[in-house]
C-alpha cells in the first residue's frame, strides 16, 4: 500500500511543476491585470486583512501571520513592509525566488518551501490567510481539503483566525475563456485559460492553461497544462470549516462585509476561528 504522504508527494509535482514553470513569468503576466500588487483588488484585500486583524487582535503588530500559498508575495510583501510579521509558505521554489527578490534580509519574514497539505510548520500563528483560489489549487476532494484545513488549524494558536478567499463557482466557472498578457524588456508572456469541462454538481473544473513566451520576438516557451480543480461553494466551505473544528464562521462576498451571504458574489471570503 502506498503511504499517504508518498502519494501526496507524487501528486504535488504537477502543481509544483506548473508554478515553477510559471514562476519566471508570473509577475509579467499578472502585471497588467487586476491581480498585481498595485491594483484596487489587492488594496481591498489588504485592507480587509488589516480590518480583521484589528478586530481580533488589539495589539496588531505583535501578532505572527502566515500567508498560505503566498506565491510571489502579492500580500506578504506590502504587509511586511508595513511592519507586520508575516511568514509565507508555497510549494513552488520559483514563486518563492521571485518573492525573495522583493524583500531585504532585515524584514521579519520566514519564507518556507512546502506543500500545505502535509508540511508541519514549527511556528504557531495568530492569523493565517490565503488569497486567490488556493484551496482549489491545493485540493481535489474532501479528504484533501480536510488535510489542508486541519494542517492550518494545527499551526494556529488558540483563538487564531483563518481567512480563505476563493471564486464563487456558481458565477462563471463553466465559461472561462480569457488571456492574460504582459511585457517586460524583451520578454512577452501570455497565458490563456479555457474551461474544458465544468461539472456543476461535483464542482470539478478541468481547465486548460496555455503559456506562450517570446524573447525578442522568438518563441521560447509554448506549453499547455491541463489541470483539474475542485471549486468549493460557500455552503461546502462552511461545512468543511465546521467539520474541521473552526468556530465563529463568517462569510463575506465582493463587498468584504462579513455580515452578508455571497449568493451572487464573484468571490467568497470565509473566516473561521480555532
Ligand atoms: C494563484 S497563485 C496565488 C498566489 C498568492 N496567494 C496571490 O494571491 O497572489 C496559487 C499559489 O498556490 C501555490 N500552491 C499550489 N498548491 C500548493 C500547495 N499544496 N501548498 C502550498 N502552495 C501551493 C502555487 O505555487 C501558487 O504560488
Amino acid at each position: 500500500m502506498i503511504h499517504a504522504n508518498l502519494l501526496l508527494n507524487i501528486m504535488k509535482t504537477k502543481q509544483e511543476k506548473k508554478y515553477d514553470l510559471l514562476g519566471n513569468y508570473y509577475e509579467i503576466i499578472q502585471k497588467n491585470t487586476q491581480e498585481s500588487s498595485k491594483t484596487k483588488r489587492t488594496r481591498r484585500e489588504l485592507s480587509f486583512v488589516k480590518r480583521l486583524i484589528s478586530r481580533y487582535f488589539p495589539r496588531r503588530k505583535t501578532i505572527r501571520i502566515l500567508d498560505i500559498a503566498c506565491g510571489s508575495g502579492r500580500h506578504l510583501v506590502p504587509l511586511v513592509k508595513d511592519g507586520y510579521k508575516v511568514d509565507g509558505i508555497d510549494i513552488s521554489r520559483e514563486m518563492l525566488k521571485s518573492l525573495s527578490k522583493k524583500l531585504d534580509k532585515e524584514y521579519d519574514a520566514e519564507i518556507i518551501h512546502g506543500d500545505m497539505r502535509i508540511k508541519r510548520l514549527e511556528r504557531r500563528y495568530n492569523f493565517a490567510y490565503s488569497f486567490f483560489n488556493t484551496l482549489a489549487e491545493m485540493t481535489k476532494d474532501i479528504d484533501d481539503a480536510k488535510n489542508v484545513l486541519m494542517n492550518i488549524k494545527r499551526c494556529l494558536r488558540k483563538g487564531g483566525i483563518l481567512l480563505l478567499d476563493t471564486e464563487n463557482p456558481r458565477r462563471y466557472l463553466y465559461k472561462i475563456d480569457f488571456t492574460l498578457k504582459g511585457k517586460e524588456g524583451d520578454i512577452e508572456a501570455q497565458q490563456h485559460f479555457k474551461t474544458i469541462e465544468y461539472q456543476d454538481v461535483s464542482g470539478l473544473l478541468c481547465l486548460r492553461e496555455h503559456l506562450r513566451v517570446k524573447r525578442g520576438g522568438k518563441k521560447i516557451e509554448d506549453r499547455v497544462i491541463d489541470n483539474t480543480y475542485k471549486w468549493w461553494t460557500a455552503d461546502e466551505l462552511h461545512l468543511l470549516f465546521e467539520a474541521c473544528g473552526y468556530k465563529n464562521i463568517k462569510i463575506a462576498g465582493d463587498d468584504y462585509r462579513v455580515d452578508r451571504t455571497p449568493k451572487s458574489s464573484k468571490r467568497i471570503l470565509i473566516v473561521g476561528q480555532v
